[in-house]
Formats: C-alpha cells, sequence, structure tokens
C-alpha cells in the first residue's frame, strides 16, 4: 500500500476556516434571521478592473483564431510583453528588477510554498509569529526545521532578527498579514544583513505592497541594499487588481543568490534563479495567455487609475476600523498600510472565546488571532474587504457591544 509522506503526520489540523464556518452554521441554524457581517475573509470584494476584462476578452477572442491562437508559452515563465510590465512598474519606484528574474505565476500561495522544492531539507526556516499559515505548512511539507521570530507588543508586531541564532531560510511579509505592519527601510535592512550574515536566503512576500502609503515603508525588498544578493521577492495582483479567482502572480529570484551543494557533492545548478527555472520547469506550464493580458493591462496607466479607486475604497474602510478602535482605546495594528487590522481581544479573552461573543451580541465575523500562531492567542483579525456600509455597521455594532458589556 501507498505510505503518506511522513512530513504530512507533522502537520496540524488545518482547523482554522473550517472551525469558524462550523461557527456560524451552528450559530445561523438557531438564529436564522441575524443579520451577520463577515469581516473575517481575506478575498476581495470589488470585481476585476474594466481594463483587465477588456484585455483578458480581447485576449480570449485572439485564441479562437488560427492566426493568434497561442499553445503552450515557451518558457512557461511568463510572456515578455507581461514581464517587461513588471521590470517598468519596479522601475517606476526606483527597483532594478531584470526581466529574466521574473517568473509569472498563478499567484503568491503557490509560489511561497513551490519556493521551498529549492532549498535542501536540513535547511532551518525561520517564520514569524505570527504569519501566513502557507510558509509553515510548506516548510513542515519539505521536512525542514522551524525557528520562529516573534512579532508582539514590543515590537509592534514587527519581528526582528535574532542575531544569536542560525538560520538559512526567512520567510516575511510585508505589509504583513495577520497584522498589518510594514517594515521601514531600516527594519529591513536588519533583516537584509542578517541573511547576508548567515548565508541564509529571504523569500519575501509583498502581496500586499500596492496598500503601503507611508514613504518610510519600502514597496520591495530591492530597493535595500544587497537584497538582490540575498532575498526571493513574490507578489500578487489578486489584492492589488482582484485576482483572486482569475489567478496571476509574479517570483523575482535573482542570479546572485548563490546555492551551495550539499554534502560536497558537485551540482550544474549553483544559483536559485537556476534551481526555480529547473524547478518551475518541470512542474509549471504558465498562466494563460488571456490572464497574462488582463495582468498586463493593470500597469498601464488607466489600469493603475483603476486599481488605485479600488485601494481606495478598502482604505476607508481601514479608517473607518481604525478610528473606532482608537475612540474605544482597543490597542491595534495595522490598517494603515493593509487591508489588515490586528486587534488585542477586550476584557482580556482570548481569541475565540472574543470571535463567539462578536458573533453572538454583535453578528460580527473575523478571525481569531490563534490560527495565525502563539502571538495571535489574545488577538483578532478584521479586514476591510468590504462595503463601506457594512463597515460602519459593524464597527457601530462593536461599539454597542463594548457599551453593553462595560
Ligand atoms: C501574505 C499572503 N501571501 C499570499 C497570498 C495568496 O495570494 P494569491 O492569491 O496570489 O495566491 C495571500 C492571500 O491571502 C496572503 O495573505
Amino acid at each position: 500500500m501507498a505510505k503518506i509522506n511522513r512530513t504530512f503526520l507533522d502537520l496540524k489540523q488545518s482547523y482554522l476556516f473550517i472551525e469558524i464556518s462550523k461557527r456560524i452554521s451552528e450559530f445561523k441554524k438557531n438564529n436564522p434571521e441575524a443579520p451577520i457581517i463577515r469581516m473575517g475573509i481575506g478575498d476581495v470584494t470589488l470585481p476585476l478592473v474594466p481594463v483587465a476584462v477588456e484585455a483578458g476578452e480581447k485576449a480570449f477572442a485572439e485564441m479562437g483564431v488560427k492566426e493568434t491562437f497561442k499553445g503552450y508559452e515557451d518558457s512557461g515563465k511568463g510572456y515578455d510583453f507581461l514581464k517587461k510590465a513588471i521590470a517598468e512598474y519596479y522601475k517606476g519606484f526606483g527597483a532594478n528588477v531584470p526581466e529574466d528574474e521574473i517568473f509569472v505565476s498563478d499567484g503568491a500561495k503557490s509560489d511561497s510554498g513551490n519556493i521551498s522544492d529549492i532549498f535542501n531539507p536540513d535547511c532551518v526556516v525561520t517564520i514569524t509569529d505570527p504569519a501566513y499559515p502557507v510558509y509553515v505548512d510548506s516548510s513542515i511539507m519539505s521536512g525542514k526545521k522551524i525557528q520562529y521570530a516573534d512579532s508582539n507588543e514590543s515590537n509592534r508586531f514587527a519581528a526582528m532578527p535574532d542575531m544569536s541564532q542560525k538560520s538559512d531560510l526567512i520567510y516575511l511579509c510585508s505589509p504583513n498579514n495577520p497584522t498589518g505592519t510594514a517594515y521601514t527601510f531600516e527594519q529591513l535592512k536588519a533583516w537584509v544583513d542578517y541573511a547576508i550574515a548567515n548565508n541564509a536566503v529571504i523569500i519575501y512576500d509583498a502581496a500586499y505592497e500596492a496598500f503601503i502609503t507611508e514613504a518610510d515603508k519600502p514597496r520591495s525588498i530591492y530597493l535595500i541594499e544587497n537584497a538582490r544578493k540575498c532575498a526571493i521577492e513574490i507578489c500578487s495582483f489578486s489584492k492589488t487588481a482582484g485576482f483572486t479567482g482569475t489567478r496571476c502572480g509574479y517570483t523575482v529570484v535573482p542570479k546572485e543568490i548563490a546555492l551551495e551543494s550539499p554534502d560536497g557533492l558537485s551540482s550544474t545548478i549553483t544559483d536559485a534563479n537556476a534551481a526555480w527555472s529547473r524547478r518551475q520547469g518541470s512542474k509549471f506550464n504558465g498562466v494563460s495567455y488571456p490572464v497574462q493580458r488582463a495582468a498586463e493591462a493593470v500597469f498601464s496607466p488607466k489600469g493603475q487609475e483603476q486599481i488605485r479607486s479600488n485601494i481606495a475604497i478598502y482604505r476607508v474602510n481601514a479608517e473607518i476600523i481604525t478610528k473606532t478602535l482608537s475612540e474605544l482605546k482597543i490597542d491595534f495594528t495595522g490598517g494603515v498600510n493593509s487591508p489588515y487590522i490586528w486587534f488585542k481581544c477586550p476584557w482580556g479573552t482570548d481569541s475565540w472565546d472574543f470571535f463567539d461573543i462578536l458573533l453572538k451580541e454583535a453578528n460580527v465575523v473575523g478571525t481569531p488571532g490563534e490560527g495565525f500562531g502563539q502571538n495571535g492567542k489574545d488577538r483578532f483579525r478584521l479586514t476591510s474587504f468590504n462595503t463601506k456600509e457594512n463597515t460602519e455597521e459593524a464597527m457601530r455594532r462593536l461599539q454597542k457591544l463594548m457599551t453593553d458589556r462595560k
């Protein structure tokens, strides 16, 4: 009989969203009329921007004509038109990213998990606690040892490196899911310095870079000196341009990142770019042509204008949430450079107890912080991916809940 990969035995039950759904269903069964507002989901709520729809439709029509039909993409790494647009976008905020270091993909989730394939199982991985769960699960599946860097109140939920700890791989996410914090130039430089000192590689998830508003927060790790020697950057059109159901992202793997061969063996692959190219060549066949055309359109002046106005809507919602939390004197991070707001559960409750109270007494759904790591036990995540009306109503209910329970 086939045996399950033994690393899977070390995975924790993935119960966060299942448990949330279960609790909501139970509540709805007993309270069918309750006007529930969902403020916990990380999916966007605004549709694809019109320029992306137009470009995608046009490209699909091309696929139905003999002369313009496209089959497999030669490289599977993305069409030149899209890689050029991505490189230009980087240039726009001062980062130099050569086109041959860009790999177009179906999104940041698969890339942030799959990138683990190119690193030997004996690599020690540093992951912030709390974190996007994919980093932990994919490290476990590939048999790697994990150590945690604490994000907590004392560092305002922006974990910093522990210089006394050795590390080979480091997952960072800025702006962060779930804490909503974004690293400053100075903080990110400390991580790059740490990586260089350890000969480590940073896997930098910039899925939320388009939400950055403050000038002291870098939109890319490549704005930090020496990052090209140690950092892989993963990005996505999902939250930037509403591609969660359309699927497109990109990963930058600099050729300057050297990889050592294990156990003194010789290898023809000596850098991360060649290793990722080899991995993708075997396991990935590219993103569909219409989707790549839709993604290209996002970078046009009209596309940028349209996505900016969508992000502005989410930003207003984030402001409504942070203003309410400030008035209620509840400690929080996020909401300024991020669609996520991460706050301390009131009355000293733990995050699951607070989830139940908020659901039952205010009919508002959020995400218990514990689902993202130990340091989230007393924290709660709300998102700005909703309508303004729902966000305002949810905050009115939170205010009432806090007054009623005083
Ligand atoms: C930090 C982070 N990275 C990646 C993703 C997934 O992005 P994609 O839709 O491109 O797979 C998410 C989605 O919630 C995320 O929060």
